[in-house]
């Protein structure tokens, strides 16, 4: 819906949640800057994710790594060799247009490049599109014409014929657009374009001294697997957590911060046992189902449970600051989708504006990342499990013979990626049964940025407002969940010529900041002041008035209005229980 993210995005900038980066020379694209109510927005996301993922749980740690690592960490977590996005380029114009992704549960193209750059469609010849899931061809075709009328406003830029050219084995489908004559600029060929943002450390900037700014915050969780694990009492099952900064050099960055180019990810790897020691410890990995009781991690425990308790705990997490599952969707991805390392993949999806896009991936990686780093660094990255060991130690040689012949038959049948060969699997078990492994890992990803977007798109309304003169106006009403709530509370004095209420106002002030973000209001009439709060989301709104003097009886003495920012109840508070009574509803 292209009118209300334009409302939101003016709203943004016009309250001081986010502004363009670099704006007074011209903007940088997909960069973004939060301003006075952005900032407080998203330390609140950040300091609720940081303390549901690590303060409130045994099991998880946190980490604050660098920006920039030795460059061979990309080298072994696959993103040198394949971080790559399709690119074309216009000969014309050198814009550059992005192979773009499709929603997979409807089949509709929900971002598409081109449309957002400011000779847009014009320039676009030929568009290629990512297809997840290659059976809805025919809704693609449909879509693109729709977003193509819909963009190319004007006569120059009306697409005349939209054509299926190839679907390869990529899952990649190319849709050929062919403009009118004048406007039509061809569009180099699709290649390959490394994501990662280049720079170099040291004096020289030769090849040598190049290093990258991370992609994603997980690398350098994997990188310092060894040192937590060493220097801190943890035990798998566990977790290390970090929020922090990544860099992507996004072909098309769109949808205002949706795809930045700078942003800030929070990420969990939480490692577990590989099911096979769970089989030896236990005797059989708890299975599966849709009834299965997820509230308390269970020692028998299995990567399927692990990635199904993370999911229903994220969700869970969700809730809490206001995204119910009525505006979540989830994708769990199909076996096509899956990158050859994941077991499963689950997107968690908001309703935004402009579509239904991820906000948060949660995948199960195998042993992937530890056993890359473990292969390029020669330094080992196991867990020594002394109860695997114990168990393991009782096995007979048939039954251990059988676990083997189990993952061999499993690793013969795998469709993607390279089946272990039998020496590569007896030498893991071998490893195994004297209780050394290198963990499995489950992900929760998620973009802290793309958070902050769906908490802004999610409380944004707007309200008619009739005056006693009859003159109606549209109100913002920023509905943010009073826990993520930039402002937790204003303070007003009714009005600001008689030094009783503004001394007292000032006093309710002071003491309530030492606790939650206030903001001291007294300019303008009371109704102003409240519009002016509803607009940057603040929940309570506290007046301090002849009342509060005692002037209309001593019952009354020392108390304050609250007004609710939904509801615009008011309640009649004692000053002496302010606090309280604020902290218990945010
Ligand atoms: N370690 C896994 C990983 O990085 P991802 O799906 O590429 O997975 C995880 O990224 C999350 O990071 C996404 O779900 C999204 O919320 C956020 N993210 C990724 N690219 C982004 C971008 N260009 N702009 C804003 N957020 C982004």
């Amino acid at each position: 819906d292209t009118a209300s993210m334009e409302k939101l995005v003016s709203l943004c900038k016009r309250r001081g949640f986010i502004y363009q980066s670099s704006e007074i020379y011209g903007g940088i694209g997909g960069f973004w800057d939060y301003g006075p109510l952005g900032a407080e927005l998203k330390r609140n996301l950040r300091e609720a994710w940081w303390r549901t993922m690590t303060r409130d749980r045994e099991d998880v740690v946190g980490l604050d790594a660098t920006i920039i690592m030795h460059p061979k960490i990309w080298e072994a977590s696959g993103h040198t060799a394949t971080f790559a996005d399709l690119m074309r380029e216009c000969t014309l114009t050198n814009k550059r247009v992005r192979a773009d992704h499709v929603d997979p549960q409807s089949g509709t193209i929900i971002q598409f490049s081109g449309a957002q750059s400011p000779t847009g469609w014009k320039i676009a010849r030929t568009i290629q599109v990512l297809i997840k899931n290659g059976e809805h061809i025919e809704s693609f075709r449909k879509r693109v014409r729709q977003l193509i009328a819909q963009n190319a406003g004007d006569a120059a830029g009306k697409p005349e014929e939209i054509e299926l050219l190839d679907e390869t084995k990529l899952d990649t489908v190319e849709i050929s657009v062919d403009f009118h004559p004048e406007s039509g600029a061809a569009l180099g060929p699709a290649r390959p374009f490394n994501l990662m943002l280049k720079t170099y450390v040291g004096p020289t900037a030769t090849e040598a001294d190049v290093a990258y700014l991370r992609p994603e915050t997980a690398q350098a969780i994997f990188a310092q697997f060894k040192n937590v694990l060493d220097s801190s009492r943890v035990k798998v099952p566990f977790g290390i957590c970090q929020i922090g900064k990544a860099f992507r050099n996004e072909v098309t960055p769109k949808n205002f911060t949706f795809r930045s180019r700078e942003f800030e990810q929070m990420e969990l790897e939480f490692f577990i046992k590989p099911d096979e020691a769970i089989e030896i410890i236990h005797g059989a990995v708890a299975p599966w189902s849709e009834s299965a009781d997820l509230s308390e991690p269970q020692p028998n425990w299995g990567w399927e449970m692990w990635h199904r308790y993370w999911v229903d705990q994220r969700t869970k997490f969700y809730a809490s600051i206001g995204l119910g599952t009525d505006v979540l969707d989830y994708y769990w991805q199909t076996n096509d989708d899956l990158a050859h390392y994941a077991r499963a993949c689950v997107d968690i999806l908001f309703k935004f504006p402009f579509g239904t896009e991820e906000l948060e991936g949660i995948a199960a990686r195998g042993d992937f990342d530890l056993s890359q780093h473990q292969k390029h660094s020669g330094r080992p990255q196991e867990f020594f499990d002394d109860e695997l060991k114990a168990a393991a130690a009782k096995l007979s040689d048939d039954q251990k013979e059988a676990l083997i012949q189990k993952r061999l038959a499993a690793e013969a049948s795998k469709t993607k990626g390279e089946p272990l060969p039998e020496p590569a699997v007896r030498a893991w078990f071998e490893r195994l049964f004297k209780g050394n492994y290198v963990p499995h890992v489950i992900e929760p990803s998620a973009g802290l940025d793309r958070l902050a977007l769906a908490v802004l798109s999610l409380a944004y309304n707007e309200v008619e407002k009739t005056d006693d003169k009859g003159k109606t106006e549209t109100l913002t009403i920023m509905r943010f969940h009073p826990s993520i709530a930039p402002i937790k509370v204003g303070v007003f004095p009714l009005v600001k010529n008689k030094p009783e209420i503004v001394a007292k106002a000032r006093s309710v002030y002071n003491a309530l900041k030492k606790h939650l973000n206030c903001f001291y209001d007294e300019t303008a009439s009371i109704g102003r002041r409240y519009a002016r709060q509803d607009e940057a989301g603040t929940p309570f709104g506290v007046t301090i008035d002849f009342d509060t003097l005692g002037e209309k009886g001593p019952e009354l003495l020392d108390t304050v209005t609250v007004r609710e920012r939904d509801s615009a109840a008011q309640h009649r508070v004692p000053i002496a229980d302010l606090l309280p009574w604020l902290l218990a509803r945010i």
